[in-house]
């Protein structure tokens, strides 16, 4: 008992964990037509967060999971999976990235009527593109995704590259007591009007981690899924060097990260290839810097000690075959302006009055003025049906904002006015302070979408919006 309690501060005040175990794969269900539907249950249980025996943290989990049960589906198949709601409080599953019709959006009062504590509801629709994607509740999202609601997606490529390995970590931050339990304060003001609910405890795959193990000469595909409510990572792996393949699911030229460091906002997916090319027994460890002075060690990665797989790098293609979004027309598409205000410290905030009427009805964030007050409002935008279109977000705050679009996938064209080199393909765009993002697609997924901050203590406070697709 009492030793147990120490080893959890020591976690708790590095940041890192001294978990025994190795690295523990997602539980993972397959859906599909072919296969058992998938059956999700949303509900109280208690996880051992920081590994070992003894689940010592009470969650909101997926079938007791945490993150929930990785879901499976080939490209061109139908994912189906039924909710069962035993949680005290309504809830809802949004998949997160895919492109669906809108009525499986799982967007409470928008696109169903939540899903009432003892009651189910199917989500079932065609999944057109492959990649990594998540699932996660858009109910009272800043505690219900922060209390350990979220899972991954994958949807398998047709004809997949080779690797010798396809892994998922499923990265999360916790705000925990000494004790190792989830404190309270969801969405309170300090969390809503700077960074959001940043957390002292990371995990991967529902577990405080410590190693992970790899076999000299292997390649690697790792899939990196951001499910934090604000923390943004920025990976260092050091010696090693990954490419990326795919942002949000979405393939990309394979290229290096910019200045070593793969960043995901929140919300966001990165998918690298690794290759394992140092030597037998070396141990080399992760890094995340993204905030410098608060850099960490996030894992070792320790080779094995077994000859290496092979003697050189795999030289087989690493490009994934393209996703089936419609090509933006850039020249004739429609231009759109998208302000993003408000939070701590920020200049562009509307005068004394109306900032503190703000606050006192819990909003800190407007987009083009307005806060969200939903659960349903006036659309933001209207998007004619068919178009392309052109948004040119700008971030006149002083936070990170990883801005989300739903039923579309984006071409993130510009950053400041200047031509990307990659033109990605994203879901979820994060937005630096005073700086803009220009995207583009085309409207082709008719509904109204939500469009917001991914940081869930900002979009409770305001940072949403509806985009009309008519
Ligand atoms: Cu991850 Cu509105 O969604
Ligand atoms: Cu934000």
């Amino acid at each position: 008992m009492q030793r147990n309690h120490v080893s959890r501060r020591t976690i708790l005040k590095t940041g890192l964990g001294f978990s025994l175990s190795t690295m523990i794969p997602a539980t993972s269900l397959l859906a599909g037509t072919n296969k058992l539907d998938a059956h999700l249950v949303a509900k109280p249980a208690r996880v051992a967060l920081f590994g070992g025996q003894n689940p010592s943290t009470d969650v909101w989990s997926y079938n007791n999971l945490v993150p929930g049960p990785e879901m499976r589906v080939r490209q061109g198949e139908r994912l189906k999976f039924i909710v069962e709601n035993q949680l005290d409080e309504e809830t809802t599953v949004h998949s997160h990235g895919l492109r669906m019709p809108h009525a499986m959006d799982g967007v409470p009062y928008v696109t169903q009527k939540p899903i009432a504590p003892g009651e189910s509801f199917t989500y079932e629709f065609d999944v057109p593109d492959a990649g990594t994607y998540w699932y996660h509740p858009h109910s009272n999202s800043a505690e219900q995704i922060e209390r350990g609601l979220s899972g991954a997606i994958i949807v398998e490529e047709r004809v997949p590259i080779a690797v010798d390995r396809d892994m998922t970590w499923v990265l999360d931050d916790w705000r925990l007591s000494s004790q190792g339990l989830i404190l309270g304060g969801f969405g309170n003001h300090m969390d809503a009007g700077m960074a959001g609910r940043m957390g002292n405890a990371v995990t991967i795959n529902g577990e405080i981690p410590k190693m992970f193990e790899v076999r000299a000469g292997e390649r690697l595909r790792l899939r990196l899924i951001n499910t934090a409510n604000a923390r943004v990572f920025g990976l260092d792996f050091g010696a090693h060097r990954p490419r990326i393949i795919a942002y949000d699911g979405q393939p990309v030229e394979p290229h290096e990260p910019q200045n070593g460091l793969v960043v995901l906002g929140p919300a966001m997916r990165i998918d690298l290839i690794i290759d394992m090319d140092h030597e037998p027994k070396q141990s080399v460890p992760i890094f995340d810097r993204f905030y410098p002075a608060q850099a960490y060690r996030l894992i070792n990665v320790v080779y094995s000690g077994g000859s290496p797989i092979r003697n050189s790098s795999l030289t087989s293609p690493i490009n994934l075959p393209a996703n089936t979004m419609p090509e933006p027309d850039i020249e004739r598409a429609q231009h759109h302006d998208v302000v993003f205000t408000g939070g701590m410290m920020g200049r562009g905030m509307m005068g004394g009055g109306m900032r503190e009427q703000m606050m006192r009805n819990g909003k800190m964030w407007t987009i083009n003025g307005i806060a969200f007050e939903g659960p349903v409002m006036n659309p933001l935008l209207r998007l004619e049906q068919g178009r392309s279109h052109i948004l040119t977000l700008r971030n006149e705050t002083a936070w990170y904002h990883p801005i989300h679009l739903h039923g579309h996938s984006f071409r993130v064209i510009a950053r400041n006015g200047r031509g990307t080199r990659f033109r990605e393909w994203q879901d979820t765009v994060l937005i630096p302070p005073r700086e803009t993002a220009d995207i583009a697609f085309v409207a082709d997924n008719p509904g109204d979408w939500m469009f917001h901050c991914h940081i869930a203590e900002h979009l409770a406070s305001g940072m949403m919006g509806i985009v009309r697709v008519a």
